[in-house]
């Protein structure tokens, strides 16, 4: 974990341009800028909003983010397309497909590879790296308005659980939005590297961060001890500091979408039993009731 560390300042360090940082979250897309010279910097969406929604979508031919692409939901209920992080590198005969389709009216359609893809009301389908990168690709755009030039390299973080395929889905998203993957980065370990920058600890200490996202609830346990400076080597002139992860823990099945589908379980019969209607057949009815619950 140490290595991780050192290679993040490496990387700022090294790299020539400004370094986006993303946490890419199932319902929110948190983003900072480090330029040269620029104080580290939180990305504002277009309504100056310190995150910025997960989705994406068309109403009609015009292409939405954040908010927007997430408010036509109950107009447009297949081109609206939130909670994609579900399915991130999941075969179509998945848990993943079966709860994300009790979610998201979004239609999903089999891949002749056995994959997912997400089919909009013209027809045309998308890959799960295809719509994250329109994501990644406005926050990329949002960055650059910004920073003033273009922005190449990229940070993201992932949960701890993530396999080999989640990840690589992710960076595939990365590069299809233009972007280079400088470093993935497990979500609680960034948050270590963060508390980390601004304090010393002359006496070990043992910190647990909790995290309850979207899509599960994760905590890490993380040391951080103070490393006197070397004083034959000139270039260290301050202290450092070690952090290593402990250990994870974390839960997939609990998380915020999972409180909101209980919700609107509830919210349905409710709506059942007083208009003696089934809604469950009706996508924009659905759709609503999603957001209401999420509200
Ligand atoms: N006060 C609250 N009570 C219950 N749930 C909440 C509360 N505030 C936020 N949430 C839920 O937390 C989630 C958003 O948290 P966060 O932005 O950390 O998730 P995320 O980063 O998008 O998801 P993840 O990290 O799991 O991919 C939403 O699902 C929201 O419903
Ligand atoms: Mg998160």
């Amino acid at each position: 974990m140490l290595r991780l560390f050192i290679f993040l300042f490496i990387c700022l360090d090294t790299a020539l341009g400004s370094v986006l940082a993303i946490d890419y979250g199932t319902d929110w897309i948190k983003a900072s800028l480090m330029k040269p010279g620029v104080p580290f910097d939180v990305l504002l969406n277009k309504d100056s909003k310190r995150k910025i929604q997960s989705s994406v979508g068309w109403k009609q031919d015009d292409r939405l983010f954040g908010s927007d692409a997430a408010n036509i939901a109950g107009r447009y209920p297949l081109d609206s397309f939130s909670s994609l992080k579900y399915l991130q590198a999941v075969p179509y005969d998945s848990e993943a497909v079966s709860f994300f389709t009790s979610i998201s009216t979004a239609d999903v359609v089999r891949t002749e590879r056995g994959t997912v893809a997400l089919r909009r009301s013209d027809g045309t389908e998308w890959s799960v790296e295809e719509l994250t990168a329109m994501k990644f690709a406005y926050v990329r755009e949002l960055a650059e308005s910004l920073a003033g030039e273009k922005v190449h390299d990229v940070i993201v973080t992932v949960p701890p659980y993530y396999s080999q395929f989640e990840r690589d889905s992710i960076v595939d998203a990365i590069e299809i939005a233009g972007l280079r993957t400088l470093a993935l980065v497990h979500d609680g370990t960034a948050v270590a590297v963060n508390y980390a920058m601004t304090r010393a600890f002359p006496t070990p200490e043992y910190h647990i961060i909790y995290d309850a996202g979207a899509s599960s609830v994760r905590a890490t346990i993380a040391s951080f001890t103070s490393v006197p400076s070397d004083p034959k080597v000139k270039s260290s002139a301050k202290d450092s500091t070690h952090i290593s992860v402990a250990s994870v823990g974390y839960d997939r099945t609990a998380g915020g979408t999972e409180l909101d589908r209980r919700l609107r379980e509830i919210m349905i019969d409710d709506f059942q039993r007083k208009h003696k209607k089934d809604i469950r057949s009706d996508k924009r009815g659905m759709a609503k009731l999603w957001k209401e619950a999420g509200a």
